[in-house]
C-alpha cells in the first residue's frame, strides 16, 4: 500500500477542543452565530464553505461546496445559478441540507431544511457588490449544461463583456436562495469518539433540543 494511504489508515488521532455543555439556549441561531465567529477569527481557510445536499425528481442525492453570503435573522443565504442541477433540484425539491466543517475547532454542523429564492432585491444587491469579472462570468456560464469546449465559455464572456460595456445587470436565471432551518446539529468532536451532539429541531412552534449518541 502506500505510504500515506497506510499512514490515514493507522491515524487514530483524538478530537480534543472542548466539550459542548452549558448552551441549550432558546433556538440554534446563537450558537451558530458563535461557531461561526470562531472559525472565521480562527483564520482557517474557507470558514464560509459549506456542502449543499439536494435531490432531484428521481430521489438521487447530488451534493457541492458552495460559499454562505448572508445570514438572516432565521435563514441561511447562497447565491448561484436558478439554472443550474442544484436550481433544478430546488425547483422541485425544495428540501435541502447543508454541511460546515470547521476542523480548527473540532466542529461539525449539519442543517435541514427547505429553500426559497430571495427577492430580486436581495439578488440585485448581492450581484452588485460582485467583481465585474464574476457578474460577466454570471451571463457567459450556463452553469451545469456540457460545454463542447473551452474556446465556447471564453467567447460567450467576450460577448457578453462587450454587450455590457459599463453597468452589468444580474442575469434573471442568478440569485439567491435562503433556507430556513427545521434541524440544526451542532456536533463538537471529544476524545475516544464520545463526540458532543446537540440538536435543535422545529416543532409546532418553538425549537425541541437533545442530545445524541456519538
Ligand atoms: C470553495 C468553493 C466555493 C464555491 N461557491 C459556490 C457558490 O457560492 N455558488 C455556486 O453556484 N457555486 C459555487 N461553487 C461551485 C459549486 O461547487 C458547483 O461546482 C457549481 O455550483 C455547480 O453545481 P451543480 O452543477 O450541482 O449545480 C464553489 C466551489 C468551491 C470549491
Amino acid at each position: 500500500m502506500e505510504d500515506f494511504l497506510e499512514q490515514i489508515k493507522n491515524d487514530h488521532r483524538d478530537f480534543d477542543h472542548g466539550k459542548l455543555e452549558g448552551f441549550f439556549g432558546e433556538e440554534p441561531f446563537t450558537l451558530f452565530n458563535k461557531w461561526y465567529k470562531e472559525a472565521f477569527d480562527s483564520k482557517q481557510l474557507e470558514p464560509n464553505a459549506f456542502v449543499l445536499a439536494t435531490v432531484d425528481i428521481q430521489n438521487r442525492p447530488s451534493s457541492r461546496i458552495l460559499y454562505l453570503k448572508e445570514l438572516f435573522e432565521d435563514e441561511f443565504v447562497f447565491y448561484t445559478n436558478y439554472n443550474s442541477h442544484k436550481g433544478q433540484d430546488l425547483e422541485l425539491n425544495k428540501n435541502a441540507s447543508m454541511l460546515f466543517f470547521w476542523p480548527g475547532q473540532g466542529r461539525q454542523l449539519r442543517i435541514e431544511g427547505v429553500v426559497q429564492k430571495v427577492s430580486d432585491d436581495i439578488s440585485d444587491a448581492y450581484f452588485d457588490s460582485r467583481p465585474r469579472g464574476s457578474k460577466v462570468g454570471a451571463w457567459a456560464s450556463n452553469q451545469s449544461e456540457i460545454l463542447e469546449e473551452r474556446d465556447v465559455l471564453e467567447n460567450r464572456v467576450e460577448e457578453f463583456a462587450s454587450k455590457f460595456p459599463n453597468e452589468v445587470p444580474r442575469p434573471p436565471h442568478w440569485g439567491g436562495y435562503k433556507l430556513k432551518p427545521r434541524l440544526v446539529e451542532f456536533w463538537q468532536g471529544r476524545p475516544s469518539r464520545l463526540h458532543d451532539r446537540i440538536i435543535f429541531e422545529f416543532e409546532n412552534d418553538g425549537w425541541k433540543v437533545y442530545r445524541k449518541n456519538p
